[in-house]
């Protein structure tokens, strides 16, 4: 159902969204709304393990598949894993990896942080999701996908974006878990030749929403000047036809 007039968007009651009313404007309120999710998501490593009902856990799926994707091939697959049994295979994938990754900081400083850094929940929290790109849907011929290859790779990743933010409304934490063997993950969840797993997420009420990412409070890494980042025309020129402050 559209409303060209009405502004804002139902509340959201089902599964489906098909009778949510769109509009084509947003008041200055829902504008500042979008901002200010995407200021307070943060990745969660700490649940409270309180459990996320299923209709909560659906309408952040929801957001999720009305993610944009290169020729609307919808490539992403989602794999709840229940299993306790398969979540200490990952989590054993994680240790050995971890290990890995600690090896390789040569800076005693940043190698004592790092290992006093938790970067997983996959035991605690209630949700494990694994998320898949299938790089064959649709094939031979994917709209757009032909002269870039990892645009299929591209479209998950918004998926999972727009399903962090969704998250983030609803009051569940979404942690990334990409310090893992990847074929081995794969491995452990069965994944048939051309599904290749794309993220790994703990998800469940957290303990807190930090105001900064955890690696910012713990003294990693701060966050960039944006003015830093912005180029004009060729890489490297600054910009000069509008001013960023
Ligand atoms: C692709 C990707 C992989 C990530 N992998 C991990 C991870 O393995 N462990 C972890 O603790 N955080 C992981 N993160 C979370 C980042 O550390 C986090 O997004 C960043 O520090 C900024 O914090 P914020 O998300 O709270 O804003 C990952 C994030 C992304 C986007």
């Amino acid at each position: 159902m559209y409303s060209a007039r009405k502004p804002g968007l139902s509340v959201i009651t089902s599964f489906g969204w098909g009778g949510v009313f769109l509009s084509d404007t947003f008041s200055k309120a829902e504008q500042e709304v979008v901002y200010r999710v995407i200021r307070a998501r943060r990745d969660i490593r700490h649940f409270s393990g309180r459990p996320v009902p299923e209709r909560v856990l659906l309408r952040i799926l929801q957001a999720a598949h009305h993610a944009p994707s290169v020729g609307f091939m919808q490539p992403w697959n989602f794999i709840l894993v229940h299993s306790k049994e398969i979540r200490e295979q990952i989590k054993s994938s994680f240790e050995e990896m971890n290990a890995d990754q600690l090896k390789q900081i040569s800076e005693t400083d940043r190698k004592e942080l790092y290992s006093r850094l938790k970067l997983e929940g996959i035991m605690e929290a209630p949700v494990n999701l694994a998320v898949t790109c299938d790089r064959n849907r649709d094939a031979p011929f994917v709209l757009g996908r032909g002269p870039m290859p990892e645009t299929d790779l591209f479209s998950t990743c918004l998926a999972i974006q727009n399903m962090w933010l969704a998250a983030r409304v609803e009051g569940v934490g979404v942690g990334w878990v990409s310090i893992l063997n990847r074929e081995r993950v794969e491995e452990i969840l069965g994944l048939p030749p051309g599904i290749r797993l794309v993220a790994y997420l703990c998800i469940g009420y957290p303990v807190e929403f930090r105001e900064k990412p955890m690696l910012e409070e713990l003294g990693w890494k701060s966050r960039m000047d944006l003015k830093s980042l912005i180029y004009e025309n060729q890489w490297g020129q600054e910009l000069k036809s509008f001013h960023l402050d």
